[in-house]
């Protein structure tokens, strides 16, 4: 239930293994485009998958819910709890789903959340269907589990086919031994299963997203603080990445996380330890320190300009990561909107996430949309390069010296080389780097 990124991803491969899936969906636009083997948004790989498995049929889309779920062994929620206003997570969408379950099945079934949900939702979830089953007289019985999905927007097929662990919170054994029939393909001896309780898998997926944004706004502050006492982040990061007990993966210090996970988990698991009277207050220092690295940019753009009334600045990437077309809580917004703030214009590329970009922003008169990377660059006072695409990172400079009207390059993403900038001519501020 739900075609979104968790959701199709988790179709795809499970057809993939010759399991008999189908994707069901309250959107039809989107059930519509995938029933054409067309993906909604951009993810390497997915559409391969989906195009083999339906033409094998063993994949389906629907809009369908009863039908769906009538005969389901599996029913597996992958809907979407966005933040509600006050950081909470919304979970309505997962409720409608609960409800759907307890109407319509006409079996016994496991029901997978995998949905980020709140710590004790996947219990209230299992009453609620409990009590429409009652109420239509029926006695199924309905297994619940927490299956929390670990997977990468840009890398979500890998990660889901060769993942470092698989969590999952059980309450029988008839669960369990469903859950290693599905997964056994996917997992290999060094990658374990973690079998736990509900409530322990449902905390493993907010500390886990919670950690990693934490090393992201240390990392940060590492390298503003490497800026300041003129140190090489970028040693530094390897320096104490060899270490084996903190590893070299999730240390790039940036222009602050995105997307629509960390942002919304981060504030999630804060408001779930206020309830327990548990002010977190090391969460809240990263939320805060990645809203001022989200500005970092900006600030820099400001020191160099002095006032931007009037000018106009190339961004390069629009996506709040390489290898998506997901720009929620993209630096990039906070970027554009800072400089339409302070009178300024920006003409945008981004290599697959226009159409989003061109839905969020078109009221932005301030903003044009470019069909190439130099598009931008012509009579602009700079160039920011916001998303660490690798085409970025190789420049035709003396293009770029020639279309650029002065000669000044903002990497938020410390892509670039700055000795090889300086020699060519230019003005090059790296995110953390003194100048
Ligand atoms: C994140 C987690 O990595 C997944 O494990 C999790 O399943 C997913 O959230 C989720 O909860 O659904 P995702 O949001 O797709 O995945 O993206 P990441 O690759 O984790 O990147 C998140 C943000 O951190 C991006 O803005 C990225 O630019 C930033 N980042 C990442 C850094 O600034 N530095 C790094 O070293 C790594």
């Amino acid at each position: 239930m739900g075609a979104g990124y968790v959701g199709l991803v988790t179709g795809a491969c499970l057809a993939d293994i010759n399991l008999d899936v189908t994707c069901v969906d309250i959107d039809e636009d989107k059930i519509n485009l995938l029933k054409k083997s067309v993906v909604p948004f951009y993810e390497p790989a997915l559409e391969e998958i989906i195009k083999r498995t339906t033409e094998k049929s063993k994949l389906a889309f629907s809009t369908d819910i009863r039908k769906s779920l009538q005969h389901a062994n599996v029913i597996i929620i992958a809907v979407g709890t966005p933040s509600l206003e006050d950081g909470n997570a919304d979970v309505q969408n997962v409720f409608a789903a609960a409800q759907s379950i307890g109407a319509y099945i006409n079996q016994d079934c496991l029901v997978v959340i995998k949905s980020t949900v709140p710590i004790g939702t996947t219990l209230l979830i299992k009453n609620e269907i409990q009590n429409i089953i009652q109420k239509r007289k029926q006695h199924f019985n309905v297994d619940i589990a927490s299956n929390p999905e670990f997977l990468k927007e840009g890398n979500a097929v890998s990660d889901f086919t060769k993942p470092d662990r698989i969590i999952i919170g059980v309450e029988t054994e008839h669960a369990k031994n469903t859950f290693l029939k599905i997964y056994k393909p996917f997992v290999l001896n060094q990658y374990p299963i973690l079998f736990m309780d509900i409530t322990s898998a449902e905390m493993t997926k907010y500390a886990a997203n919670a950690m990693l944004a934490t090393r992201i706004s240390f990392m940060n502050e590492i390298a503003n603080l490497c800026e300041a006492v003129k140190a090489n982040v970028n040693m530094v990061r390897m320096g104490v990445g060899s270490d084996n007990r903190i590893g070299s993966k999730f240390l790039y210090s940036g222009i602050g996380y995105g997307g629509s996970c960390f942002p919304k988990d981060v504030k999630a698991i804060i408001k779930t330890a206020e309830k327990y009277g548990l002010p977190f207050e090391l969460l809240k220092a990263v939320e805060s320190i990645n809203h001022q690295q989200k500005q970092l940019l900006f600030k820099k753009l400001m020191n160099h300009f002095k006032s931007i009334e009037g000018k106009v600045f190339a961004i390069w990437g629009l996506a709040f990561k390489a290898h998506t077309d997901d720009i929620r809580e993209a630096p990039s917004l906070t970027l554009i909107q800072a400089i339409t703030d302070a009178g300024g214009y920006t003409k945008v590329y981004d290599p697959v996430a226009m159409p989003n970009a061109e839905t969020q922003l078109k009221h932005n008169p301030a903003v044009t949309f470019c069909q190439t990377a130099n598009d931008t660059i012509k009579d602009a006072n700079a160039l920011l390069i916001v998303t660490e695409w690798p085409e970025f990172r190789i420049l035709d400079l003396q293009i770029i010296k020639t279309l650029l009207k002065e000669h000044v390059i903002f990497d938020g993403r410390n892509l670039l080389n700055k000795d090889e900038l300086n020699q060519f001519g230019f003005t090059y501020y790296g995110i953390v780097m003194k100048n």
